[in-house]
């Protein structure tokens, strides 16, 4: 239904970015890339053209900042842009406690002028990258919309204060149509093997930190905690395909005339997997052994983090289809093919 309209994709060189920007060329968008590159490689921008194939010439990557108001216009002018999808920004909740203003200028001042630019260029339809991080200390779960919201570190205030912030907006003058999606655990890659996660340093989260012990860059996974109150007693999380992760972007861009203002949607499976499901999966999709070693939690982590997607179904007609088994054989193919990332 996309047909001839163009999309901006801010942060589109990034890991949840590089694919959602493949799934809307390959539905017909015109996409436009603004990245600075902070955390990414133009190299991700060339092989989503590269897996588009003829459709990868509508693809224009602007290397830019969304702190600045003058690169936007650059990228606004490219092709008259219809819609937004706003993923620009930093993630890690250690460095955002470590640098809290580094973290509000990039994620909240960056959308303080992105949303600037959409009103110059009179753009009113935008999807921004929100988080289950936005749940804070889980009131129940599943989670649904209407759970408590709250945050226990600045990157999770940074989300908070601009999902209140698109919905201050969107009160104040009709016509904005805003999908404020709450990603639970993106894993996995393109199946092509070709584009994926791509962490500097050593990985915070699971999936990534797994596959590099089982390319042989770490020795061991460290379960940070086997005490919590859950069957195996490890901590069960959402984790969710990052192609079903863009194909629900997709989604949110074709029924956003079905959006009143800024609505927030949980993009999840409904399904929770523990710790140590995960390395049991992974075990079997590498071959690899996968040593562990159980040490402290890690603080801040909840026991149970799991979606309930029903908004996603009911308003976006999306539902995540892909298995965890799955995740850890696309995220093992782009692995091996790249066992050092964009750089080898
Ligand atoms: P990523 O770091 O791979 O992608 C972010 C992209 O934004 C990078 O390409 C980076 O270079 C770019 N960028 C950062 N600051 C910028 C700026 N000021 N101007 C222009 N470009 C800038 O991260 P990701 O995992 O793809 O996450 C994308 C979005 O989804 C982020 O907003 C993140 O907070 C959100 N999110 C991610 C997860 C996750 O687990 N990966 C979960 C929930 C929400
Ligand atoms: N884990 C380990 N060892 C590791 C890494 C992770 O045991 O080396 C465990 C964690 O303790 C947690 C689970 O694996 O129980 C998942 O951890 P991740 O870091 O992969 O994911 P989280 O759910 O903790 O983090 C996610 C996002 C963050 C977000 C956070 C807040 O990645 O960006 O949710 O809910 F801030």
């Amino acid at each position: 239904m996309s047909d001839d309209r163009t999309v901006l994709v801010t942060g589109g060189a990034g890991y949840i970015g590089s694919h959602t920007c493949l799934v809307l060329l390959e539905a017909g968008w015109t996409v436009v890339v603004l990245d600075n590159l902070e955390n990414a490689s133009e190299v991700a921008v060339d092989r989503v053209r590269e897996l588009a194939g003829p459709a990868g010439t509508n693809l224009t990557f602007v290397r830019g900042d969304v702190r600045h108001g003058a690169d936007l216009d650059r990228a606004f002018t490219v092709a008259p842009v219809d819609a937004v999808v706003h993923f620009a920004g930093r993630k890690a909740v250690g460095e955002s406690v470590e640098h809290p203003l580094w973290y509000y200028d990039h994620n909240v001042g960056g959308t303080v002028r992105l949303l600037e630019a959409m009103q110059r260029h009179d753009v009113r339809d935008l999807v921004f990258s929100s988080s289950a991080t936005v749940y804070g200390e889980p009131e129940r779960v599943p989670l649904d919309e209407h759970c408590r919201t709250g945050a226990t570190n600045p990157y999770g205030r940074t989300k908070l204060f601009i999902e209140e912030m698109l919905r201050d907006v969107a009160a104040s003058e009709p016509g904005w149509r805003i999908a404020l999606l709450r990603y639970f655990n993106p894993v996995g890659a393109h199946p092509s093997g070709r584009i994926g996660e791509d962490p500097v340093g050593i990985p915070n989260n699971l999936m990534p930190y797994l596959m590099q012990v089982a390319v042989g860059r770490r020795e061991h996974l460290t379960v940070h905690g086997d005490d919590y109150p859950t069957p195996d007693g490890t901590p069960i999380r959402d984790y969710l395909h990052v192609v079903d992760l863009a194909e629900g972007h997709r989604a949110a861009l074709d029924r956003i005339d079905v959006l009143e203002g800024a609505v927030a949607v949980n993009l999840g499976t409904g399904v929770g997997s523990s710790v140590l499901d995960v390395v049991a999966a992974a075990r079997a999709a590498t071959g690899h052994p996968i040593p562990l070693a159980v040490g402290p939690r890690r603080p801040g982590d909840a026991a149970e983090v799991w979606a309930d997607p029903t908004v996603a179904a009911d308003l976006l007609a999306w539902r995540a289809t892909r298995t965890l088994a799955e995740m850890c054989a696309d995220h093992w193919r782009w692995q091996q093919a790249n066992p050092s990332g964009y750089r080898g």
